[in-house]
């Protein structure tokens, strides 16, 4: 009981991918198996033995795309957030529910999002994607996307699809990684989507939509440099961009909790139970003599303020990786598709983080 109370006290910043944390540690172990059954009998399954729907997928259209254009259908996506109340109005889009949730989705549903994202980006017939989510997932799935996907057909993270439609049908789009469109008519790198519409400084947006529907690009087309062709990520692990490997592992266990002065066999026992910690580092401070790090997962220090800020291997204990500028949600997912992934090492994790 102690240990629960403790642990409690640890557990920090609503998670994107663990919403009760508490349980879902106790549980992890045996939940596991009901996962993989979970994500069978409710989704269309990758059939592995047939390969002609997804054949010369990507290059179709060649990333760019504009409503005119004959037979190609913008796929939209929906798992919770704003969707019009009728779907006739608008031509060549086609909207599928997955989930309606209004808490943060966890790990296993977005690797469920990101299935069905990718069989309608990899059917030659789709312009692009849009997927509707709750202010809460925002900035978790739109940065997992920018990691997992790596397209130049436009994929549209949003609270609300009438601001993304524009967006995905604009020609611009193409060639900047995932975008995401908060409730403000600002679009933004999904690498850099703020945690919530109105913090300003936790990213720079890429452009502006305005009331006539017309997208206001501030810079021409690049992918950030964490996912750019040349960044480790995308020269060194492309099974990242892969969403197969959860079936084998199940999903992982990352909290993010705060830093604090913990012991350390509570810190022990939370790494029999957990795949990777993200702390958040206490302010400004430094954080290298913070009692938490472990030998036997990894630990990763992100900062949680506006504007940004960056943690780097100097202000972390030896053994634990400094997330960058990103923020604790963003390295929660990074550290999940490396668990994934079985990338656990500190070297790679640090190659990893910006
Ligand atoms: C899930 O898939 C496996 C293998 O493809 C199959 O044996 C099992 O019956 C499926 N479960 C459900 C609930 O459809
Ligand atoms: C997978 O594709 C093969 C070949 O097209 C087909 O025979 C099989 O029925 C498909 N399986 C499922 C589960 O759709
Ligand atoms: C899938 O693709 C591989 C290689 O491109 C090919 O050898 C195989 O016959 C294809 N399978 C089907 C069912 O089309
Ligand atoms: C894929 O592209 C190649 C070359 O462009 C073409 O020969 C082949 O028929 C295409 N396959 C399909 C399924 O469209
Ligand atoms: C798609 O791209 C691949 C490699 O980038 C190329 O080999 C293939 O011919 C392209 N297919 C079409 C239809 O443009
Ligand atoms: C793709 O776009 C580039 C420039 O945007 C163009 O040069 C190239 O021909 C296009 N390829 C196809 C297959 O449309
Ligand atoms: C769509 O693309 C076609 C061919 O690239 C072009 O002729 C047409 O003007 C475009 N329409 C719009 C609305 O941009
Ligand atoms: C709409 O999307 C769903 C899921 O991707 C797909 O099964 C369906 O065929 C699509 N409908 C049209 C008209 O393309
Ligand atoms: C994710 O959420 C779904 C639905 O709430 C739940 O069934 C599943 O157990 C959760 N998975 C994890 C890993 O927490
Ligand atoms: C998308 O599908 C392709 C197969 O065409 C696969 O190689 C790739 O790993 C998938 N990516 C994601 C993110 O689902
Ligand atoms: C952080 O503190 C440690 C010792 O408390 C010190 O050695 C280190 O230089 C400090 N790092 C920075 C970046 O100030
Ligand atoms: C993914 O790729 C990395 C780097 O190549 C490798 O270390 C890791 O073992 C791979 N993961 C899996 C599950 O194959």
């Amino acid at each position: 009981m102690k240990f629960q109370v403790a642990l409690s006290a640890l557990l920090a910043c609503s998670s994107a991918v663990i919403a009760s944390p508490i349980d879902s540690l106790f549980k992890y172990k045996s939940t596991k198996t009901a996962h993989s059954r979970d994500i069978n009998s409710t989704l269309p399954v990758w059939n592995t033995t047939s390969n002609t729907t997804y054949a010369n997928g990507t290059n179709g259209t060649n990333g760019t795309s504009n409503t005119s254009s004959n037979n190609s259908e913008l796929q939209i996506i929906v798992t919770g957030g704003q969707v019009p109340i009728t779907n006739s109005s608008l031509t060549h889009t086609n909207y599928t529910r997955l989930y309606n949730s209004s808490s943060a989705l966890n790990i296993t549903q977005l690797y469920n999002i990101a299935r069905v994202v990718n069989e309608t980006i990899q059917d030659k017939s789709s312009s692009g994607a849009i997927v509707v989510t709750n202010a809460k997932s925002l900035e978790a799935v739109s940065f997992f996307f920018s990691i997992l996907f790596d397209t130049n057909k436009p994929i549209v993270v949003t609270e609300d699809s009438a601001y993304a439609i524009p967006v995905a049908n604009d020609k611009g789009a193409a060639k900047r990684g995932v975008l995401s469109v908060t409730s403000d008519k600002l679009v933004y790198s999904g690498v850099f989507t703020p945690a919530s519409t109105f913090s300003y400084g936790a990213g720079l947006p890429v452009a502006i939509v305005d009331d006539q529907d017309q997208v206001e690009w501030f810079f021409d087309a690049s992918r950030p440099t964490l996912i750019s062709s040349s960044s480790v990520i995308r020269k060194e692990y492309n099974n990242f961009t892969t969403p197969f490997g959860i079936f084998e592992n199940g999903a992982p266990i990352v909290p993010i909790v705060y830093d604090g002065g913990y012991s350390s066999s509570l810190i022990d026992s939370l790494s029999s139970a957990v795949q990777g910690l993200v702390v958040v580092s206490s302010g400004s401070s430094n954080s290298t003599s913070s009692s938490i790090a472990s030998d036997i997962i990894p630990v990763v220090y992100a900062e949680a303020s506006t504007p940004l800020n960056f943690i780097d291997k100097q202000d972390v204990p030896e053994n634990a990786v400094g997330a960058g500028y990103l923020s604790p949600v963003k390295a929660q997912i990074l550290l999940s598709i490396a668990a994934v992934n079985g990338v656990t090492s500190k070297s790679a994790l640090q190659d990893i983080f910006p």
